[in-house]
């Protein structure tokens, strides 16, 4: 008996060793790097700066990199991300005006939407926080990418070198094993005819602004290439810190008539509270909820008409 404790004993000593040693292993390793193969469709992108793409750019960026990027003078130069939850921890935004050292001003358009699409850089580094855009359109990339290239105060070359990540063991974990860039999808994609309703909502909702991604079940089980895969879509229930750190659980957007939004908002009630972030009865939806101002009505009510067609979960967030 004494026998095989003490060899049981050995053999968990062996395990813990080389857990030890892994994890010594990853965590010198840090965030994998990757080989950089950009796909020639997207090497040779070239885009041409028209007011068109600058406008429709500025819009998209206000919606989804100011947030992270802009400082308190507005300028992309980049900062600390503060609400990133701790386990992970620490990530700063870098300088993406147009400075060609401390900034992006010497990537090639090709570079900037490989990036956008896989999380890859073009040293090879692996971006894990900055969000990926595997499904936006074409021209809608073009757009933000054309933006970055004007004149826009925002984006005007600013000094500023970006400050090193610091990511957490449990992060270089994930990034060594189940949180990989994504592959680039190069046929073409379109935007669609916003004639159709439903399917132009849905590209509003999962494929530009993807909301999907903090109103699903699970942050780390949201599924980029293919949404509606992702966990508890749209139910919904996702705890999120707000600024002060108290939690806010997302909400089920799904038509479910108990705990969905069927009951809850009309069309009209629904654009206030997407544009901005007015309830009902008055109050005021709470930090992570945006406003998303710059979405027109159209737009907006688009995505209302999408929602009605997602499978109904049935969710109480605030019971949770
Ligand atoms: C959730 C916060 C967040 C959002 C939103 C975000 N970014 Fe980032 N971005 C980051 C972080 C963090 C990094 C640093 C990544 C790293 O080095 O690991 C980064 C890095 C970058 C880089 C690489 C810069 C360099 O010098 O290596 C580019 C380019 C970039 N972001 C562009 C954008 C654009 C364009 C948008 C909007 C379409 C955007 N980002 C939205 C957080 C964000
Ligand atoms: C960064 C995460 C995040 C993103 C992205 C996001 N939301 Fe939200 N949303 C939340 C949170 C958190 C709440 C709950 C706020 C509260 O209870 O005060 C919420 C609440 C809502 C509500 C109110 C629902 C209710 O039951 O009262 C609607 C409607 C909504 N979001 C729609 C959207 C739409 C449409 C998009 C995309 C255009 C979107 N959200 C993107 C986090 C997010």
């Amino acid at each position: 008996m004494k026998k095989i404790v003490t060899l049981l004993l050995k053999v968990v000593a062996v395990l813990l060793a080389v857990v030890g040693l892994v994890l010594l292993f990853v965590n010198f390793r840090g965030v994998p790097s990757y080989e950089v193969n950009i796909p020639e469709n997207i090497k040779n992108v070239k885009v041409e700066v028209t007011p068109q793409r600058v406008a429709r750019g500025e819009k998209i960026a206000l919606v989804m990199c100011n947030a992270c990027h802009a400082n308190q003078d507005n300028r992309l130069v980049g900062k600390h991300i503060d609400d990133l939850p701790a386990e992970f921890g620490k990530a700063y935004s870098l300088n993406i005006t147009q400075d060609a050292e401390d900034g992006i001003g010497s990537w090639t358009d090709g570079e900037i939407m490989y990036f956008l699409k896989t999380g890859i850089k073009r040293n090879g580094q692996y971006a894990p926080i900055m969000p990926k855009f595997p499904r936006m359109a074409d021209e809608d990339l073009k757009s933000i990418i054309a933006y970055l290239h004007s004149d826009r105060f925002p984006v005007q070359a600013t000094k500023g070198e970006g400050h090193e990540q610091e990511p957490s063991l449990l992060l270089k974990v994930l990034t060594n094993t189940v949180m990989k860039p994504i592959e680039p999808i190069t046929k073409p994609i379109l935007v669609p005819d916003s004639t159709d309703k439903v399917a132009f909502g849905k590209y509003i909702a999962n494929d530009l602004i993807a909301c999907y991604a903090c109103h699903s079940g699970d942050l780390a089980k949201a599924d980029p290439l293919h949404p509606e895969k992702s966990f508890g879509f749209y139910g919904g229930g996702i705890k999120m810190p707000d600024l002060e750190g108290k939690i806010v659980p997302t909400a089920n957007l799904t038509f479910d008539e108990e705990t969905g939004i069927a009951k809850k908002y009309n069309e009209e009630q629904f654009v206030h509270a997407v544009r901005f972030c007015k309830k009902p009865d008055g109050g005021i939806l709470r930090y992570p909820m945006q406003p998303h101002i710059t979405l027109t009505d159209y737009e907006v009510k688009a995505i209302f008409a999408y929602l009605k067609t997602v499978p109904k979960i049935k969710n109480n967030v605030n019971a949770l």
